[in-house]
């Protein structure tokens, strides 16, 4: 049997998707209406972070529950993972006891290293490539607010980082156009941006880049891994911040993200953090009902 993963945002079809999007603001209302699912009823999920995590962390692990199974915490502090054990030889043995496992990491070779030697699927809760977990919520919430992302403009400000390279893979599987701006050195992967040149531009001048976008997106300037870079990325990235001036260049009905957690006053100002408009906060809620989808998604292909 081939197991399905979600290694980015391209293990899923254009149509699978979608699906899962609508899926997951379906599941949002049944929550609110306490209503229960039994998806998961009877699994495990193995959760493993070689990097810290509270939304992922509580999404999966809040979510797993409420669908009816279980999840499992698992650093490297406390398994063999930490002391050198092979990928290959953890995912085997992992993957023999439950029936899901979600990975944060640093390299993307061990998520599919890891997925290769897994005999259930292998979910990506973020590598130094790839988040695609949070494109999910981003595209749900983009949805439940303005509809479909189809032919939209997209503007991604800051770090051509693994945020920036799940939003190239967005753009493809949604059809939308994305504008990436970006101080020169910190372009995404030439290679991912060659591959989508049709939809993927990046422009130097932030303001050039968000004239006319219906979302606006950003994250942190030194991702995690980067942290002994983040005084010099603060130079580097000055004039690269999402703000009010920016938001202003924007159609008039765009929206503004970011995947959090956010320095306030770097890559984001204050003010658009705390407006009472925001959708940060839902953006990071969804985080819950999207990963909901995509385990309900997963566990029933695999029993298929
Ligand atoms: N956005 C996101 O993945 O947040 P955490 O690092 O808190 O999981
Ligand atoms: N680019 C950030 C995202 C955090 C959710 C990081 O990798 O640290």
């Amino acid at each position: 049997m081939t197991v399905r993963h979600f290694r980015s945002m391209l293990d899923l079809s254009s149509a699978e998707l979608d699906t899962l999007i609508d899926r997951a603001s379906a599941m949002k209302q049944e929550l609110r209406a306490g209503q229960n699912h039994t998806a998961a009823s009877g699994k495990v999920m193995a959760m493993i972070f070689e990097k810290s995590s509270t939304r992922t962390r509580v999404s999966f692990e809040a979510g797993m529950s409420q669908l009816g199974g279980h999840a499992m915490f698992l650093s490297p502090q406390d398994t063999q993972l930490g002391r050198g054990e092979p990928v290959e030889d953890s995912a085997r043995v992992i993957s023999s006891m439950v029936d899901v496992v979600m990975i944060r990491t640093f390299g993307h070779d061990i998520v599919e290293r890891f997925a290769e030697y897994s005999s259930v699927p292998v979910i990506n809760a973020l590598s130094d490539s790839f988040h695609p977990c949070q494109l999910l919520a981003d595209m749900q919430t983009y949805r439940e607010h303005r509809g479909s992302i189809q032919g939209r403009k997209v503007t991604w400000v800051g770090d051509g980082n693994n945020m920036c390279h799940s939003y190239i893979n967005a753009a493809r599987q949604f059809d939308f156009e994305l504008t990436v701006a970006c101080p020169q050195g910190f372009d995404p992967d030439p290679e991912l941006v060659a591959a989508n040149a049709e939809r993927v531009t990046i422009i130097r001048d932030p303001e050039l880049a968000a004239k006319g976008s219906d979302l606006l997106v950003t994250d942190v300037f030194a991702s995690m891994g980067q942290e002994q870079e983040q005084e010099q990325r603060l130079k580097q990235f000055a004039g690269y911040q999402l703000n009010e001036t920016l938001l202003a260049c924007a159609h008039p009905d765009a929206l503004y993200m970011h995947c959090l957690p956010a320095h306030r006053g770097e890559e984001i100002s204050a003010s658009l953090m705390d407006r009472p408009d925001t959708v940060i906060w839902e953006e990071a809620e969804n985080r819950l009902h999207a990963q909901k989808a995509l385990l309900e998604f997963l566990l029933d292909a695999h029993t298929k």
